[in-house]
């Protein structure tokens, strides 16, 4: 029998075990930085320097912290799930959690690209990412991040994903972010939605909607759990 389709909609909320800022909490990342100007092609433009720092020190942080039993419990759920994780979050916890299909919305902090052509990409090897490295025609590499009023190639694919959830999950996210939020409103009908978060996020009404007010790793394991009742027995 194939196995039951598994949706993921992650956040910073599932990263915050592993000692990573979310950006919308107390002292949390946009607390400290005005979002345009580390964050968007205008700030990009005015000063590169400033935009390449905050972004070499996130993925310094996101290279120190591990995956949590939030991003694990996913993983395992593979055993038994078909599972796609669309992430928000540019870290590879997931990855390195050991998730197979993860969809990164916002990018990725361990890539870089061409400023002139977005399907340059470029693993980072080492610490930084400086002015004066270059793509291969020539131009400045920027962080393979989308900014604030930058399109989300990856938005029909993960549209296309919530289309097919036998059961979806967001988790550690305000859903305040378009399209990524949009995501839920996607999933059929009949299929459950599970929200694991500390502060449960507005959510539209639905039928089959579970609200657990958990950090992330209890949180999840209470989904695997009733995924579990609910599919395999
Ligand atoms: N466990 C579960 N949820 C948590 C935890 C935790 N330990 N800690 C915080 N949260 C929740 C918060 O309650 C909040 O709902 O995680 C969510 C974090 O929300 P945001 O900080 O807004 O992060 P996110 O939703 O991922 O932001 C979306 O906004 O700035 C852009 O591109 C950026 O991808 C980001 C997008």
């Amino acid at each position: 029998m194939a196995k039951k389709k598994i949706v993921v909609l992650s956040g910073a909320g599932i990263s915050a075990e592993s000692g990573i800022a979310t950006f919308r909490d107390a002292n949390g990342l946009w607390e400290g930085h005005d979002v345009m100007e580390v964050a968007s092609p205008e700030g990009w433009r005015k000063n590169p320097e400033l935009v390449l720092d905050f972004y070499n020190q996130r993925r310094k942080n996101a290279h120190l912290a591990q995956p949590n039993r939030g991003h694990e419990i996913l993983a395992e759920l593979e055993q038994d799930f078909d599972v796609t994780v669309v992430t928000q979050n540019v870290d590879d916890l997931h990855e390195r959690g050991g998730s197979n299909k993860v969809m990164h919305l916002h990018g990725k902090l361990f890539e870089s690209r061409s400023s002139v052509d977005e399907n340059l990409i470029y693993p980072i090897t080492g610490w930084e990412l400086k002015l004066g490295d270059t793509c291969e025609k020539g131009s400045q590499l920027r962080p393979n991040i989308v900014w604030f009023g930058e399109a989300v190639p990856m938005i029909e694919k993960a549209m296309e994903e919530a289309l097919q959830a036998d059961a979806f999950i967001v988790v550690g996210t305000s859903l305040v972010v378009y399209p990524a939020a949009g995501l839920v409103s996607y999933v059929p009908k009949l299929s459950p939605i599970y929200v694991v978060d500390v502060k449960l996020p507005e959510m539209p009404s639905r039928r089959d909607l579970h609200l657990i007010e958990e950090k992330a790793s209890t949180g999840l394991a209470k989904v695997a759990e009733m995924l579990k009742r609910r599919f395999l027995e």
